[in-house]
C-alpha cells in the first residue's frame, strides 16, 4: 500500500508581495569546519531593524536541509522555546533593535546531489547559492536585498584540502595544534548571499595578471583539477580580454586585486559569479585543440566574459527580488555578446545568437512556460532562468542600444552605475537611468517587461509606380496572432534598407524629406501605421527588421524569388541568412505537406541554384557561408507547423539535404577539398572559417547515396589533430549505417573514455542520431557502465540531447522516447530536481503533436504527477503543461 502525500501544494511567490526585509544584516562572520561525514557552520549575524519595517515585526531566517546545534543572542546562548523552527524557518520575536546571533549547523554535503548549497565534486567542496542555496548552508535572509559584509574562516584536513577559498581577499592561514589548517579571507563589499562562495580541495591554481587602467595589479587564477593543468591558457587569456573589454567600452574597472575561478565537474548551469570567486562548469574553462572544438572555445571566452562582466552588472548593482533577474541576465548577456561580437565576427555572432532564440526563446514564449522576461510569479526560482529572461532579456537590452546609439546607451550605463552602486535595484530602475540619461521617453517600453509572448509585426507594401512611392503599413498583433487577446502596442524599433534592382541599398527618402540614409529605424509604437517612402524608380525589394532589431515574428509575403534575390544581395548579412533560411525552410515545409499526402518530392532548380550561389559566394567568410548552406533544424520548422508531424519533416528534410549533395556534388567536392587542412591547428579566423565551411560540406557529402561519404569522414576522423574535425566526422559517421560507424565509435571511446568532457560529446552525438531505432539505442547508453543520471553534463549529453536535438527520435509513435525520459526524470527528481525539471520541459509541447502522440505525453505527464513526494521543481513544470 502507499501513502497519500498529506503535504499541501507549494504555494507560488508574487512579484506583487514584495515587501522590504524586517532586519538588515551588516556584517556576517562565517566558519566552516570541513569533515566527510558532515560539516559544522558557524555563522555571526549583526542584525538591525529596519527602520521602514514595523517595530514588532519578528526574525524570520530561511533554512533547508540544516540541522541546529545551538543558537546565542548578544552572546547568551538561547534555551528551547525561546526560537520557533520549521523545515524553512527559524522564528525569533521581540529582538531588540540591533543585536548579534549566532548560529551553528551540521549540514551534509557528502550527500547533497543537488548541487545546492555546500556539495562535494570529485572530492572537493564547492558552493552553489544562487539562487536560494545560501539557506541550505546557515541560516539566514537569503534574499538578495540584503546586502553585507562577509569574512569566512575555513578549517580542514590540509592533506585532503590543501586549496580553501572563499570571496574576496586572504586574511591569513594557520596550522592548528590538531593539526588542521585554517584560512581566513575577508570580502570589503557588501554583497547578497547569493554571491557567497567556498571552495576547498586538491587544485592545482594556473595564475596570471593583469594590470588596470588606473594601474593596479590583479592576480588571476585559476584551479582545475590537477590533470587539466594544462586546458587553462585560453581560460585565462579569456578572462584578460574580458577584463580590457569592460574597461575599454564601459569604462568598468575590476574592484579587488584577486580574481579566481574554480572548474568543477558537477554543476548545475554554466558558471556562477560569485565575487571574486566563480565557480564554473569545466565545461567552460577547460580548452585543448585535442579536446575542445572551435565553438567550444568560443564558448568558454562567452562565459568567461559573462561572469566577469557580472562583476558590475550583477554585483555591484545587484536586484532587488528575483523577479528582476532579467536586470543582471539580460544586461549581462548583451554585454557578452557585444564582446564576443569583437572578438570574432560580429554577423556570425549575431546569426547563431537569434538562431538560438528562434529555437528556445520562441518556442518557450508560445508554451506553456511563456512568461514575461520579469515574471509575476514562480514556485520554484531556479526554473525561472529561462531563454526568456535571459536571451529575449539580452534583446530587450539590445534595443535600447538601437534605439539611444551606442552613446547614448554608455550614458544610461553611466548613470545606472552613478545611482545605484552597492544597491540593490529593479529593472524600472535602470530604464530610469537609460531614459533620464537621454531625455528619452522610455514608459512604453515598460510592456516589454509586462508581456509574455513574441509579438508579431505584419507588414503589407504598396507601391505606386507611377508618384515613385512604396507604402509600408506595419501592424502589431498579440503573440499567436489570436483576434480579441489583450495586447498593447509596443514600442519597436524596426532597422530596414530597400534593396534596387541592382543589388544596392537605396536611399530611404520618406515623405516630406528630400534625402535620407540607406538604412533607418523606425520606431514603431501604434497597433497600425504606414510610413511612405518617395523617390524610388523599379520594385524595390524591403529588408526588413534587420539583424532581428526587435525579438518579433516578422509576417511579410515574400515570393521566393524576392528571398533568393535577398540572400545574394541583402547589405545586411544577418538578413542575407535569413531570407536564406526562409527560402529553404518554406522549401521543406512544402514537401512535407507532400510527403505526408503521399505525393512525389522534387526539389525546385531556384532553390538549388540559390544555394548553390551563396555556397561559391567567395565574397563571404567560411563561416559565414557555412550559416548560410545550412538547413533550418527540424525542430525549428516544426514550431510552424499546424499539427507536428515529425516523420514526415525529418523526410522532407533529408531528401533536400540528400537532392542537393546529389545535384551539387562537384561544389561540394571542390569547397571540401579547398577547405579541409592537416596543418597544425591554430585558433585564427581564417582557420576557424575554413573548418566551419569544409565541415559543412563533408556533411553534405554524408548524406550521398554510396561510400564516399562515410570514407571521407573516416579519413578525417584519423588524420585530424583537433577535436573540431574529429567530431564533424564522427557526427556524419553515427548518422550513417556504415561499418565505419562502429568502429568509428570504439576507437573515439577508447581514446576518450578518462576525458569527461570528450565522452559528453560521444554520448551526445549518439543521441542525436536519427538512424531507426533510436529510442532504444539510446536506452542502452543509458545503460553504459560511463553513464550517470548523477553528474550534470552526462545527464545533458544523453538525455537532453536525445529530448532536445533528435526530434524525430525522440517522438519515435512507440512512445518509447518518451516513456525512457519519464522514468529519468522520475529518478532523478529525488536527487538532482533542478536537472530533472529542466529535462522534462521537453514535454511542453506536447499539444502541438498528433492526438497519438498527445496522449502518449500526457500520459507520461500524468505519471510523473503522480510520483509520491514529487519536488517542486518538477512539480511546477509537469503542472503548467498539464494546465493546471
Ligand atoms: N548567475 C549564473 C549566470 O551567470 C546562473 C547560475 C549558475 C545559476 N548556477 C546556477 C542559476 C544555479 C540557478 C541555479 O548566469
Ligand atoms: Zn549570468
Amino acid at each position: 500500500m502507499t501513502t497519500a502525500t498529506t503535504e499541501a501544494a507549494p504555494t507560488p511567490t508574487y512579484r506583487k508581495d514584495y515587501t522590504p526585509p524586517a532586519f538588515w544584516i551588516d556584517r556576517v562572520h562565517l566558519e566552516f569546519d570541513l569533515g566527510e561525514t558532515g560539516t559544522e557552520v558557524r555563522a555571526r549575524l549583526e542584525l538591525r531593524r529596519n527602520p521602514d519595517a514595523a517595530a514588532d515585526a519578528s526574525l524570520e531566517l530561511n533554512g533547508e536541509d540544516l540541522e541546529t546545534l545551538g543558537l546565542k543572542l548578544d552572546g547568551r546562548e538561547l534555551q528551547a522555546g525561546e526560537w520557533e523552527e520549521t523545515a524553512e524557518l527559524l522564528t525569533l520575536r521581540d529582538l531588540p533593535a540591533t543585536c548579534v546571533l549566532e548560529t551553528r549547523v551540521q549540514v551534509h554535503p557528502e550527500k547533497n546531489f543537488q548541487l545546492s548549497g555546500l556539495y562535494q565534486s570529485s572530492g572537493n567542496f564547492c558552493t552553489q547559492c544562487e539562487a536560494e542555496g545560501f539557506r541550505r548552508i546557515t541560516w539566514f535572509l537569503d534574499r538578495p536585498d540584503v546586502m553585507a559584509r562577509y569574512t569566512t574562516e575555513i578549517t580542514g584536513d590540509p592533506e585532503r584540502y590543501p586549496v580553501m577559498l572563499s570571496n574576496g581577499n586572504r586574511l591569513g592561514e594557520e596550522v592548528l595544534t590538531d593539526g588542521r589548517k585554517r584560512v581566513r579571507w575577508e570580502d570589503p563589499f557588501p554583497k547578497p548571499s547569493y554571491l557567497f562562495a567556498l571552495v576547498a580541495g586538491k587544485l592545482h591554481c594556473h595564475a596570471g595578471e593583469f594590470k588596470t587602467k588606473s594601474g593596479r595589479k590583479v592576480a588571476l587564477e585559476i584551479y582545475v583539477e590537477p590533470q587539466n593543468a594544462d586546458k587553462c591558457d585560453h581560460a585565462l587569456l579569456s578572462l584578460q580580454q574580458s577584463m580590457d573589454w569592460d574597461e575599454k567600452t564601459f569604462g568598468l574597472e575590476y574592484d579587488l586585486d584577486l580574481y579566481m575561478i574554480v572548474a568543477v565537474g558537477d554543476f548545475n548551469m554554466g558558471a556562477m559569479e560569485n565575487k571574486g570567486l566563480n565557480v564554473f562548469n569545466s565545461k567552460y574553462v577547460l580548452a585543448a585543440k585535442e579536446t575542445a572544438t572551435d565553438d567550444d572555445f568560443e564558448s568558454v571566452q562567452a562565459v568567461i566574459a559573462h561572469e566577469y562582466f557580472h562583476n558590475w552588472t550583477g554585483n555591484r548593482v545587484t536586484c532587488r527580488d528575483w523577479f528582476q533577474l532579467t536586470l543582471k541576465e539580460g544586461l549581462t548577456v548583451f554585454r557578452d555578446q557585444q564582446f564576443t561580437a569583437d572578438h570574432t565576427s560580429a554577423a556570425v555572432k549575431r546569426i547563431d545568437d537569434v538562431r538560438m532564440l528562434r529555437l528556445r526563446q520562441f518556442p518557450e514564449d508560445s508554451g506553456p512556460m511563456a512568461h514575461p522576461i520579469r515574471p509575476e510569479s514562480y514556485i520554484a526560482m531556479d526554473n525561472f532562468y529561462t531563454a526568456t529572461v535571459y536571451d529575449k532579456g539580452a534583446e530587450v537590452i539590445r534595443m535600447y542600444h538601437t534605439l539611444l546609439g551606442a552613446e547614448g546607451f554608455r550614458k544610461g550605463m553611466d548613470l545606472y552605475f552613478e545611482r545605484h552602486d552597492n544597491q540593490a535595484v529593479t529593472c524600472d530602475d535602470f530604464r530610469a537611468a537609460m531614459s533620464d540619461a537621454n531625455g528619452f521617453d522610455l514608459k512604453q517600453f515598460e510592456r516589454w517587461y509586462v508581456q509574455a509572448g513574441t509579438p508579431i509585426v505584419a507588414v503589407e507594401a504598396e507601391q505606386d509606380e507611377a508618384a515613385g512611392t512604396l507604402t509600408l503599413r506595419f501592424a502589431q498583433k498579440a503573440p499567436g496572432g489570436q483576434p480579441g487577446e489583450e495586447f498593447s502596442p509596443m514600442l519597436i524599433p524596426m532597422r530596414l534598407g530597400l534593396i534596387g534592382a541592382d543589388g544596392q541599398d537605396l536611399p530611404l527618402i520618406l515623405a516630406g524629406e528630400t534625402e535620407g540614409p540607406t538604412e533607418r529605424v523606425l520606431e514603431l509604437r501604434e497597433g497600425v501605421e504606414s510610413f511612405v517612402f518617395t523617390g524610388l524608380s523599379g520594385r524595390p525589394v524591403p529588408s526588413l527588421l534587420r539583424g532581428l532589431s526587435a525579438p518579433v515574428d516578422l509576417e511579410f509575403e515574400r515570393s521566393d524569388a524576392d528571398l533568393a534575390f535577398q540572400l545574394a544581395h541583402d547589405s545586411d548579412s544577418f538578413n542575407r541568412w535569413d531570407a536564406g533560411q526562409a527560402l529553404f525552410g518554406k522549401a521543406i515545409l512544402d514537401l512535407t505537406r507532400r510527403v505526408a499526402a503521399g505525393q512525389p518530392l522534387e526539389l525546385g532548380i531556384e532553390i538549388i541554384d540559390a544555394f548553390q550561389r551563396v555556397l561559391l559566394d567567395d565574397t563571404l567568410d567560411g563561416s559565414m557561408r557555412a550559416f548560410a548552406v545550412s538547413l533550418p533544424s527540424e525542430r525549428l520548422l516544426a514550431q510552424s507547423m499546424e499539427v507536428i508531424d515529425p516523420d514526415a519533416l525529418h523526410t522532407a528534410r533529408s531528401f533536400v539535404r540528400a537532392e542537393l549533395a546529389k545535384r551539387l556534388v562537384h561544389d561540394f567536392r571542390a569547397v571540401y577539398n579547398a577547405n579541409r587542412t592537416d596543418a597544425p591547428y591554430d585558433l585564427e579566423k581564417a582557420s576557424i572559417d575554413r573548418r566551419r565551411i569544409a565541415n559543412a560540406a563533408l556533411g553534405f557529402l554524408g548524406a550521398l547515396e554510396g561510400t564516399e561519404g562515410a570514407e571521407l569522414a573516416a579519413t578525417q576522423l584519423d588524420a585530424s589533430d583537433n577535436m573540431t574535425d574529429a567530431e564533424a566526422a564522427l557526427a556524419v559517421l553515427v548518422q550513417l549505417d556504415v561499418p565505419q560507424r562502429e568502429t568509428a565509435l570504439e576507437a573515439f571511446y577508447t581514446k576518450w573514455k578518462d576525458e569527461p568532457l570528450v565522452l559528453d560529446k560521444w554520448f551526445t552525438l549518439q543521441a542525436c542520431s536519427t538512424l531507426p531505432g533510436a529510442p532504444e539505442r539510446v536506452e542502452a547508453l543509458s545503460k553504459h557502465s560511463d553513464f550517470t543520471l548523477l553528474n550534470p553534463n552526462r545527464a545533458r549529453s544523453l538525455i537532453g540531447a536525445f529530448a532536445m536535438a533528435n526530434q524525430v527520435g525522440f517522438n519515435d509513435k512507440s512512445g518509447a522516447g518518451y516513456r525512457f525520459l519519464a522514468d529519468a526524470v522520475i529518478v532523478l527528481q529525488a536527487q538532482n530536481p533542478q536537472i530533472a525539471a529542466r529535462l522534462v520541459g521537453s514535454f511542453n509541447h506536447w499539444k502541438r503533436f498528433d492526438a497519438g502522440r498527445q496522449a502518449l505525453m500526457r500520459g507520461e505527464l500524468e505519471r510523473i504527477r503522480a510520483v509520491d513526494g514529487l519536488s517542486k521543481d518538477v512539480g511546477e513544470i509537469v503542472g503548467r503543461a498539464l494546465g493546471s
